[in-house]
Formats: C-alpha cells, structure tokens, sequence
C-alpha cells in the first residue's frame, strides 16, 4: 500500500526542501496564479450560493477578544484558493472540484462512550450554539502559514450536546466518505476516510475550536464545509475537514497521515520550532502571500494555554 500511495512528503517535499523553488511558486501565486485564482472566485462564490450555504445570517458571530492576533490576517482570497483537501487531489488548487461536494443537509454523528448518541444536521447544530469569531494563527507541516478569522464555537460545547462519559481518553475524528464527489477517494491505496485524533483533555482545552465559518461567513466547501477542527497550536494536519462523525473512545486512534507515514507524523503534532520534520526544518514558516519567512513559535504561539496539556509526559514523540 506504502508503495503506491502518494504520500504526503511526495507532494510537499519539493515545496519544503527547496527554498527557491518554494518561493518561486508563492510569487507565482501571488502574482499571475493567484490573479487567476481570484478572477475566478466570484463564479466559485456564486457556485456556493445555490442554496447550499448554511444559515449565513448568523455570521460572522461576535467577536471573541481573548483571541486575536500580532500579525496581520492572510488575505480572503489566498485562504480560500490555496487550500490541502485531498479528497479533492494532491494539488493546492482543488477549489473547483471541492464543489462537487454536496454540504446541504449534512448529517453529523456523535457516537462510542456518550450518554447520549446522536445524529444531528448541522443546520440544527449552528442554530442551537451561539457563533463566535477568533482570530487564529494556521501553521501547516509544510512550513507555510496563514492568519484566518475562523467562526464556531468551542468543540467541548458540541461534545457536551451527547454528554462524553468519563471513562472516554480520546475523540476520534472522521471526514465523509463518498468517492462519487471526491474521485481521490476512489484510491483505494489510500486509508480513506480522513481520521483525525485529540485526548479528552485537549478537546476540553478553549483554544480546540469547531469551525463552521470564516472571514465572516459560512465555510466554502474547499476550507472543510460545513464543519471542521481547528487547533491551532498543532500542525494544520489535525484540523480535520468536513467532519461527518465524531467518536468518544479508550482507543487512540491512529490518523490518516499517522497510518501513511508514522515516522514522520504522528498523534501530537505539536509546534515546535526546535523539532525539525525528519526531512526539513521547522524553524521558519512562510506566511501565505507574503514573501518573506517567520520564526516558528512554540505551539505555534499558543503555549501558555496548551502546554500544561503535555507536562510528565516526556516519552511521547508530542512534536510531529
Ligand atoms: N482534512 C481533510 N479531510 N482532508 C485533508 O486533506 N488537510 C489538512 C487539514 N484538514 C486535510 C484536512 C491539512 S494538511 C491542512 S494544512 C489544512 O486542512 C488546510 O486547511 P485549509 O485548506 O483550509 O488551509
């Protein structure tokens, strides 16, 4: 399976290990590719308005002040045209096919070791938790970054809707499954759906957020409509999208990327600039069109409210 799969260092190797070629491509985007991208995006837009947006009236939410930003936010267009769906392709160009999604109702299922299991749509689930907006740092493996208004609301307010029993250690995440939209998915060489995986005590964390909206409004189909994870302080991998079941369980689960390269990722996926990737270094990031390079913070800037999370547990590989 290894063998043939298109793994993830195969599609970013030549964006990360070769600094020149990396920033030849983001100038390529920023300049022509990305006047394409955007000359496009109204019909995309507008694509997306068929009556598949979800509640747009009650974006962007109010604006939480406790999380805000030093630097400034990525530039719609850039967030929304230079997106890693691979259920969509390998490309960072999947806006288009994204669209074959179908996001309007989206049965979303909340199972294992709760109280109450339940299937709910995700209409109803927006309407019932208040939206709010925060502003969140985005650090991909790959070494780029981006700054995105996200809206949503805290994942231990969905959790609590099914009440998590407390003998759960850990939630497990999983995308949709549907090939007939997401031709990718018909490789069967991959470990398809897409898994992700937090401990109980990271989920409860403040920062690990349900994202239903960005910049204001409901999510386009290429960002992870119509709900996805964000963490912010792990690398951009574990912000699974398009998020069709959540599992409470006493297993950890084994993620996606973790199945297709476990010795370059694995469940924590932390940042941390002084923990290269087995084949590139992650001290820098390059922030999404811009063309320079940053320091890499330490849980991507979110330490004082993650690290705690991580204390006595230094056997665990908590850094990729
Ligand atoms: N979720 C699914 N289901 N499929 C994916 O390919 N890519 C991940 C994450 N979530 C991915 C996913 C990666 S590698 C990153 S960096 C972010 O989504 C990218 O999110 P964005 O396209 O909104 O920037």
């Amino acid at each position: 399976m290894l063998t043939r799969a298109r793994r993830i260092w195969d599609v970013i190797d030549h964006r990360v290990t070769d600094e020149a070629l990396a920033l030849d491509r983001r100038r390529l985007l920023a300049g022509i590719g990305l006047g394409a991208a955007m000359a496009a995006l109204p019909l995309r837009a507008r694509a997306q308005e068929g009556g598949e947006l979800i509640a747009p009236e009650l974006y962007p939410g109010e604006r939480n002040p406790a999380f805000t930003l030093d630097r400034p936010l990525t530039e719609e267009k850039i967030a929304t045209s230079y997106n890693n769906f691979y259920e969509f392709g390998g490309s960072k160009d999947i806006v288009d096919a994204a669209q074959a999604l179908t996001i309007r109702p989206w049965a979303l299922t909340i199972d294992g070791m709760v109280e109450e299991p339940m299937e709910i749509d995700v209409e109803a689930v927006v309407r019932r938790i208040p939206i709010e907006e925060r502003l969140y740092r985005h650090r991909c493996v790959e070494a780029w970054s981006m700054d995105v208004p996200w809206s949503g609301f805290p994942l231990k307010a969905l959790l609590d809707l099914a009440r998590p029993l407390g003998s759960a250690q850990y939630v497990r995440f999983e995308t949709f499954l549907n090939p007939d939209e997401a031709p990718a998915q018909a490789q069967s060489w991959y470990p398809w759906p897409y898994v992700e995986g937090l401990t109980v005590a990271e989920a409860a964390n403040d920062l690990a957020f349900i994202a239903t909206g960005m910049y204001g409004k409901p999510l386009l189909k290429q960002n992870g409509a119509p709900i996805r994870l964000v963490t912010p302080w792990k690398y951009g991998f574990k912000s699974i999208k398009s998020i069709r079941r959540i599992t409470l369980t006493d297993e950890r689960p084994v993620s996606y990327w973790e199945e297709l390269g476990p010795s370059e990722y694995g469940f924590w996926a932390n940042v941390n600039p002084e923990v290269p990737h087995p084949r590139w270094s992650q001290a820098f990031e390059r922030p999404l069109g811009d063309f320079g390079s940053v320091p890499t913070r330490l849980f991507n800037g979110y330490a004082e409210q993650v690290a705690g999370l991580y204390s006595g547990m230094d056997g665990e590989q908590l850094y990729r």
